[in-house]
Formats: structure tokens, C-alpha cells, sequence
């Protein structure tokens, strides 16, 4: 009897993403960087291609037959990011241009509105500089306080360190869902439900969980979420804010212009219905329409799915990066068969610096992040300047790990042969 092997996601939809297929310095490429951005599959590109091509007009505006189909195109595709997170309303769900500015749209809107002096905001140190800085504006204009949740023993969220900063003058809590840099999978249900109990506010920012595991807001019960869609196989410059509808009702607009407007007069203006009150000007149609497709591409392959095979590429990363002496990787361990934690590792070896690890791995045709990865404050605690961040994505395979690996040891005997 023949046993047929089933083919690993990567297998089936390695086809789909025909810059993976190219030689970078005369190497296969393989590319572990898509925590900074993912690749983009076919039937994305072919619909922005097509958008362009085909029906380029601007949205709510005309009533001709090309501006008709990519107002079709761009409220079709706010439905498909709304059923993906499960929202209770298309309404809301808002585009942003990315994670950033939801994140500054919900600071600016209901943050400087609403928080007064003394009022608390609790982050945590792991939180990516676009959960830091608007804050941080805000609390300067408002004389809000904000306090941090640190690192726990394993380098995760500091659950108990959260119940203890959480009070009656918490207003807002604004945390990573999964830390680009540690890797952890926050216990936001439990923070959210917390912070309720208190009458807090709660932002979530998903952008390394949305694209990598099956999100359902009404079960999180957030009050926001924000996402970037290049993260989730969609281009560039398109994201979205998912808000209670009742909270966004309550928000005012943040950007003024045309669009979100319902009358303009020349000594005051009334506002749209939502989600436009927030879409101020003419917004990235293509974008949001092959973010659609991107949604559609990823809901076809299955989120679970996504996850239980990504699962199976840490429970690998991380078994071959323990055979490396005096490397450390930041973050919680995951279990032996993946769990717990996404699929990127940040690391650090002896003395190296990242940097240069990172460059000599470019010369074998190997993608990988160096930096602070936009976590200074975090990278502060950790003790270090920088990391080497490999961040994996459904498309990337075992043997791609294995190749990695082999590099990542000739890269740190080369240079323990030059420093002696
Ligand atoms: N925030 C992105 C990263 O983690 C850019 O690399």
C-alpha cells in the first residue's frame, strides 16, 4: 500500500507567491521577515491589478457605472474585514491607512476628549512605539498618567503586575495582542475582561495576530482593534480600526474633509453616518479592495489552520535554535509542539552583534529583521541594542528553518574564527 504524504500548507500555496521563487545573491531566497511585512499571494496583486485596470473611479461619489462598481468593491471588502473579525456591524469597521493611525485616530478622537488630568492609561514595555508615542501626545495634552505593565519571569505580559497598576483611575488600556519582538500571545480576554470590571477602556493592537490566527472581537470584547493589512497579505497603505459601534457613535471625527461630512456649511458642518465620519478624503480604494481579496485568500486556506501549521514551523524553529550555543531568544518558550507563541524568534548570539548577523545571512539569500524592530523600550529591558528577529508566515517550510539554521552557525563560526 502507497502512503501519499499530505502536502504541508506551504506545499499547496508556495505557487501563489512568485517572489518567493527568485535568487537573492545567487541563493535560493528565503524570506523570514514577514513580521515586517508578508508576501503577497497572486489573487491580491491580481486584484489591485485588475482595480486599477478595469474600474478605476472613485468611491460614493458618482453615479456612473465605474464609480458605482468600486464603491461595490470597497464596501464589499469592509464586509469581509468585518465577518473576518467577526465585528457585529460593518459599520464598525474603519480604514485606516494602517495600524498606526487607527491607533492615533482612537488617541486623538476619544483620547484627548475624554481624559483628564490624573486619568491613568495602562500600557505595557512591550508595546511597538505606535502604542507608546500617541499616547505618550496625548498624555502630555491631557495630563493623563500612563503606567507600564513589565516583563514577567518569562518575558511575557506581567498579568499579576497588571491587576495590581489596574484602578479606579484607569480610563484606557491599550496592549499588543502577540509582541513582534518577544512572540508571546497576550492573555487579552483576561486583561479585557479585567479592565471592564474597572470601567477601563480596552485597545488591542492585532497586527501580528490578525494575519497568523482565527480573531473574533465579540468574544475578545474589545472596544478597538486595530490591524495593518500588510501584514495580512494585503498592500500597503490599508488598515483598519474595528470599534464598538456605540463607542465610535460617541467618538468624534478625527480627520476633516470631504467624505465624512453630511452638510457643510461655512460657520459649522454636520457629520456622515459611520464608518465615513472617520474616512475623511478620498481613501485607498485599490488597497481596500485587494485587502478584501487578501481576507478572502486567507479565509479560504482557514485561520486555524494557519495557526496549527505555523505551531508545527516554531515547534521546529525552536528545537534547531537550541542546538546553537550561546544563543538566546527573547520571549516564552513555546510547548514542544508550538504552542503558545507565534511563529518569530528574536534573538541574540554571545557578543555578535544582530546587524551583522543579519548581513552575512543576506549574503546567503536569507530575509531576516535587525534592530530594535521599533521596541526600544523594550529592547532596554531586555539589555540589549538590537535583535535578530526570523518571523515566519504559512508559506514558509521546514526545510527553509533547516537551511536557516545551517547558515546561522557558518555566520557564527565565521565570525568567532575573525575575533578569535
Ligand atoms: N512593526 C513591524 C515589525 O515588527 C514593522 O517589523
Amino acid at each position: 500500500m502507497t502512503i501519499t504524504k499530505e502536502k504541508t500548507l506551504a506545499a499547496k500555496v508556495r505557487k501563489d507567491f512568485p517572489i518567493l521563487n527568485q535568487e537573492v545573491n545567487g541563493k535560493p531566497l528565503i524570506y523570514f521577515d514577514s513580521a515586517a511585512t508578508s508576501q503577497k499571494p497572486i489573487a491580491v496583486l491580481n486584484t489591485l491589478r485588475d482595480y486599477y485596470e478595469q474600474y478605476n473611479a472613485n468611491v460614493h461619489r458618482g453615479a456612473h457605472t465605474l464609480s458605482v462598481k468600486a464603491t461595490e468593491g470597497y464596501e464589499g471588502a469592509r464586509n469581509k474585514v468585518a465577518s473576518f473579525v467577526n465585528a457585529a456591524s460593518r459599520q464598525e469597521i474603519v480604514f485606516t491607512r494602517n495600524a498606526t493611525e487607527a491607533i492615533n485616530l482612537v488617541a486623538y478622537s476619544w483620547g484627548l476628549n475624554t481624559l483628564q488630568p490624573g486619568d491613568e492609561i495602562i500600557l505595557s514595555v512591550m508595546e511597538h512605539h505606535s502604542n507608546i508615542v500617541p499616547w505618550q501626545l496625548i498624555a502630555q495634552k491631557t495630563g493623563a498618567v500612563i503606567k507600564y505593565v513589565g516583563l514577567s519571569e518569562t518575558e511575557g505580559f506581567d498579568l499579576e503586575q497588571f491587576k495590581q497598576l489596574i484602578s479606579d483611575k484607569t480610563k484606557l488600556v491599550s496592549v499588543v495582542h502577540v509582541s513582534n519582538t518577544l512572540g508571546c500571545i497576550n492573555p487579552v480576554e483576561e486583561i479585557i475582561a479585567i479592565a471592564h470590571r474597572y470601567g477601563a477602556k480596552v485597545l488591542i493592537d492585532a497586527c501580528q495576530s490578525v494575519p497568523h490566527m482565527p480573531i473574533d472581537v465579540q468574544a475578545m470584547d474589545c472596544d478597538w482593534l486595530v490591524a495593518s493589512g500588510h501584514k495580512m497579505c494585503a498592500p500597503t497603505g490599508i488598515g483598519f480600526l474595528y470599534g464598538k459601534l456605540e463607542l465610535l457613535e460617541s467618538m468624534p471625527p478625527f480627520f476633516g474633509g470631504g467624505e465624512m461630512i453630511s452638510e457643510v456649511y461655512l460657520d459649522h458642518s454636520t457629520y456622515n453616518e459611520l464608518p465615513h465620519k472617520f474616512e475623511a478624503g478620498t481613501p485607498a480604494i485599490g488597497e481596500a479592495i485587494a485587502l478584501g481579496a487578501a481576507v478572502d485568500y486567507l479565509t479560504e486556506l482557514g485561520m486555524d489552520k494557519i495557526h496549527a501549521y505555523e505551531e508545527e514551523l516554531i515547534a521546529h524553529l525552536f528545537e534547531k535554535l537550541h542546538e546553537i550555543p550561546d544563543l538566546k531568544v527573547h520571549g516564552p518558550q513555546p510547548t514542544a509542539d508550538g504552542k503558545g507563541r507565534a511563529a518569530l524568534a528574536s534573538f541574540t548570539v554571545g557578543e555578535f552583534h544582530p546587524n551583522d548577523l543579519s548581513t552575512l545571512l543576506d549574503h546567503e539569500g536569507i530575509a531576516i529583521r535587525s534592530g530594535h524592530h521599533c521596541t526600544q523600550p523594550l529592547h532596554r529591558i531586555l539589555g540589549v541594542p538590537g535583535t535578530a528577529r526570523a518571523s515566519l508566515y504559512f508559506y514558509n517550510t521546514r526545510e527553509e528553518i533547516d537551511t536557516f539554521i545551517a547558515a546561522l552557525k557558518e555566520t557564527i563560526d565565521f565570525f568567532g574564527s575573525i575575533m578569535g
